[in-house]
């Protein structure tokens, strides 16, 4: 497996790769956990090649935020890559991304990007298209793997390479869950014992709109009291937003037409995590 820190390497060695076969990517900010080792088996199974890259990315940060504190172990994270299969791993510093004067694009985010966690997060998902931008320019990935636990970067990624008609399938994988139905995420693990125990509460409430979507209820507000109300008896949680919105376009809706998502955001002391669960039974509704 080779480890990579530089752009120009990263472009002679997946140009050489393409030459010859199919290149997935999966982008990541490294503390790998199984929701990423998920995505990595996904690629080798599809493709040629893997590449994993591994960088915090302090264009998705905002002041404040915990860019800093993100844990970060990349011993860690090559014997994972290693241990899957993965054929390189691009972990570059930051110059190497973001070269000092050349301007980079910066794809807009547009209105989506500044509800939700765009409004909890301002400028993150300018960050976040920015460098999964500069990403697929070094790589040309045939295929780039994303979790459905980042709905919201994975719709804007996924409009992004639509507009910008950019050669790359995305591949949407299956949010990993611990078995309280937890998804995993680096940031868990920074929960308390006694937080960690509590942070079931968003898959309960998820798991509560999906009941009642199942059972035909159509008025999200019905969805979002109850969700609400699960978070609320946790006494270590506060939400920082449950809503539905329409799956196709990411708008908050007030009643089930067509394929919904449901999603909620909650703080815990130690850190803000962050769910969604596809509506069953919204497919088809009117
Ligand atoms: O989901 C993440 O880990 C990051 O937002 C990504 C896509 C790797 C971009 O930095």
């Amino acid at each position: 497996m080779d480890l990579i820190r530089t752009a120009s390497d990263l472009r002679e060695l997946t140009s050489a790769w393409r030459a010859d076969g199919e290149v997935g990517l999966v982008p990541t900010m490294g503390s790998l956990h199984d929701g990423h080792a998920s995505l990595i088996r996904r690629a080798r199974e599809d493709a040629t090649r893997t590449l994993v890259s591994i960088f915090v990315n302090p264009a998705q940060f905002g002041p404040g935020e915990d860019l800093a504190a993100y844990p970060r172990d990349e011993d860690r994270d090559v014997d994972v890559c290693r241990g899957l299969g993965v054929d390189a791993i691009w972990a570059p510093p930051v110059e190497e991304v973001y070269p000092s004067g050349v301007p980079l694009p910066e794809p807009d985010a547009g209105p989506v990007g500044e509800t939700f966690e765009g409004a909890a997060r301002p400028g993150h998902f300018r960050g976040v298209l920015k460098v999964v931008h500069r990403l697929f320019d070094l790589t040309g990935p045939c295929r780039a793997y994303f979790g459905q636990k980042d709905a919201q970067q994975l719709f804007l990624i996924g409009r992004m390479v639509r507009e910008l008609a950019i050669p790359v399938t995305i591949v949407p994988c299956a949010t990993v869950r611990e078995s309280d139905g937890l998804a995993c995420s680096s940031r868990n693990a920074r929960l308390s014992p006694e937080e960690r125990e509590q942070a079931g509460c968003l898959f309960l409430a998820l798991s509560e709109a999906a009941g009642l979507a199942r059972a035909g209820e159509r008025e999200t507000a019905v969805l979002v009291a109850a969700m609400a109300r699960e978070i609320g008896a946790t006494p270590m949680a506060r939400i920082d937003y449950v809503a539905v919105v329409r799956d196709v376009t990411f708008e908050a809706i007030a009643r089930i037409d067509g394929p919904a998502r449901a999603l909620v955001a909650v703080r815990f002391p130690s850190a803000r995590l962050i769910d969604n669960l596809l509506l069953p039974g919204s497919a088809g509704a009117r």
